[in-house]
């Protein structure tokens, strides 16, 4: 069945990006001059995705505001000659049908999917964290669906490689590869945050997820886990108890736009890549090496 809705939770406070953060939503913290969870919207639309959730909180309608239509900047824009500008934002604003619900209190990425429970109807669904962005020839999102409807329908997480001193950063799946397959392993569990001499595999998970309507019965089952959130993670170790839930490899490059330091790669790496951008950054680069280095 064709996955139609994606899940973009947005209501987190950000810390790590304080003061920003205390008047600015972290996903409305452009990369360039789009702001990041533009990156995450766009990796829908083009996935296919006809409708989106934003569990949204306090502060940030700013997110809302801006996937709307600013018909007084339009005209504004297109009095002034600015005809590509005005039809920039206006495509912003009519792309894709929104929805935003409301988490009243952080209380983890498990509880911000369940809020979206009485929408999601479906039989599954996406989910997009908008502080780690990819980009890749296919979007990653595309990459999981394709997966997920290779495999009979599945829930499918995105994984990645990481180098195996590393697994202590992140959720590391555990595993077998499936028959005839080199990057889609049924999983047997994840594991958050193992230190490199027990970590299962080096396989780790930003957030990228098919998950089938199921997982909303887990996540009303577990009781609040690390840091007294309720954690998506433990809803998939409970799901893959008795269901199958699918790791699969995705290609592309991965940014964690939600650390101080891994915006500031976002930022340098989207510029190398942009050809209109490209020339400049390795200028300011080889200036900053020579002056600094
Ligand atoms: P993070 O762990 O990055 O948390 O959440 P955060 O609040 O955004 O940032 P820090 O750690 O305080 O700096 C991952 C994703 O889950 C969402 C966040 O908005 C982010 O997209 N989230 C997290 C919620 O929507 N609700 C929550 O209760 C927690």
């Amino acid at each position: 069945m064709k996955i139609k809705k994606a899940v973009i939770p947005v209501a987190g406070k950000g810390t790590r990006f304080l003061p920003a953060t205390k008047q600015i939503p972290k996903e409305m913290i452009p990369i360039i001059n789009k702001p990041m969870i533009h990156y995450a919207v766009e990796e829908a639309i083009l996935s296919g995705i006809e409708e989106l959730v934003f569990v949204t909180s306090t502060g940030k309608t700013a997110i809302e505001d801006y996937f709307d239509r600013n018909l007084e900047l339009e005209n504004f824009l297109l009095k002034n000659g600015k005809e590509d500008y005005a039809n920039l934002i206006k495509d912003i604003g009519t792309k894709i049908e929104i929805i935003t619900v409301r988490q009243k209190e952080q209380l983890g990425l498990g509880h911000a999917i369940n809020c979206a429970k009485h929408i999601i109807k479906d039989d599954a669904f996406a989910v997009i964290l908008g502080d780690d962005l990819v980009l890749s020839e296919v979007p990653v999102t595309k990459q999981l669906m394709e997966t997920s409807q290779a495999n009979g329908g599945s829930s499918v997480i995105g994984v990645m490689e990481v180098p195996p001193s590393q697994t202590n950063k992140y959720g590391i799946i555990d595993g077998t590869l499936l028959k005839d397959s080199s990057k889609t392993y049924k999983m047997s569990k994840m594991i958050e945050k193992p230190e490199p001499e027990v970590a299962p595999t080096n396989l780790a998970t930003p957030g990228r997820y098919i998950l089938k309507q199921e997982i909303f019965e887990f996540l009303d089952k577990i009781p609040r886990g690390v840091g007294g959130e309720y954690q998506l993670t433990d809803a998939i170790n409970m799901m893959a108890e008795t269901n199958t839930v699918l790791a699969h490899v995705f290609d592309g490059d991965r940014f964690d736009t939600g650390s101080v330091n891994g915006y500031l790669n976002a930022t340098v790496q989207f510029a190398l890549r942009d050809p209109s951008l490209r020339e400049t950054m390795l200028e300011i680069c080889k200036r900053g090496i020579e002056e600094h280095g």
